[in-house]
């Protein structure tokens, strides 16, 4: 009987109508003369925590550049296809730099805090972003203590604010990297091996965070570590040569991977 409600119900169908965090077309990219990426043509899904993994050299940092546009420092790259951030082509002649860098934050394998206090590394980027605001005090702290408390370090350093970010553990120096992004309320978080720098406790901890933000945050994270994958990721891109192999649910590329390469890959015949 037809009740006149909206009958779908799955998961997959509700999200199937859902603006992708990213969406690429035809994404092609040079270095010079050099092809990094060939034609690809991803649906990233907001809210979810997508891997990208594949050998040394496929193009999955290149790719991560390329959403933020990090690549366009250097001249000699040329790009052709889109790419679109809820919806938005980022590459689009109207839109800024710093539009882009508000909506989608960027994590380095090795944690890259200013040379400045836990308070300042907190305020920096939301400040930058807000060059004509005054703040009170009271905005201030209400910045850095949001910001903490969601990557799980507030209690460790609330009464330490005005310590150098650069004295904390390499995993708090991570977290922070993370908790910096999150006052300019970015919708889109790239982690490019956010965990390569850190021991196993540290890259736990740093993990465990990373599903923490799933949800208010799209995040796409590159990864060499296929337990991380597996744990960390409920979608996973494989990557070989420039292409996109696979994309997939998690657990079904590492149960039943479709693709020969990327079985060949995920048992560490190669890369
Ligand atoms: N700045 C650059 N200039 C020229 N070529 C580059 C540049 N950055 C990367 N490449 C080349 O593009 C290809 C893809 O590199 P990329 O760094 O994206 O791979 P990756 O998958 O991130 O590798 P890894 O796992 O080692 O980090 C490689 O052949 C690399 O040599
Ligand atoms: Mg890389």
């Amino acid at each position: 009987m037809d009740s006149g409600i909206d009958m779908r119900s799955t998961q997959a169908e509700i999200e199937a109508d859902m603006t992708p965090a990213i969406e690429t077309s035809a994404l092609n990219l040079w270095y010079g003369s050099f092809q990094a990426l060939f034609d690809v043509n991803l649906k990233i899904k907001q809210g979810r925590v997508t891997s990208l993994i594949g050998p040394s050299g496929c193009g999955k940092s290149t790719f991560l550049r390329s959403v933020n546009r990090i690549n366009e420092r250097l001249g000699y790259v040329r790009i052709t296809g889109s790419i679109d951030v809820f919806g938005n082509n980022i590459y689009a002649p109207e839109v800024e730099l710093v539009q882009v860098r508000k909506q989608v934050g960027m994590v380095f394998q090795r944690p890259n805090p200013l040379p400045t206090s836990i308070r300042e590394n907190i305020l920096f980027g939301h400040k930058l972003h807000n060059r004509d605001k005054k703040y009170t005090r009271d905005d201030e702290d209400e910045i850095v203590e949001e910001s903490l408390r969601q990557v799980l370090l507030w209690d460790k350093v609330k009464n330490h604010l005005k310590r150098k970010a650069t004295e904390l553990s390499l995993e708090e120096q991570q977290k922070l990297c993370i908790a910096r992004l999150l006052p300019v309320k970015p919708s889109v978080l790239l982690m490019d091996e956010p965990c390569s720098a850190l021991d196993p406790k540290g890259t736990a901890a740093v993990e465990e965070l990373i599903w923490d933000l799933r949800g208010k945050y799209s995040i796409l994270i590159v990864t060499h570590n296929m337990a991380q994958a597996r744990r960390a990721s409920e979608e996973c891109i494989f990557m070989l040569m420039g292409k996109v192999i696979e994309h997939t649910d998690t657990a079904e590329m590492f149960v039943t991977p479709r693709h020969r390469e990327t079985a060949d890959y995920i048992e560490g015949r190669y890369g």
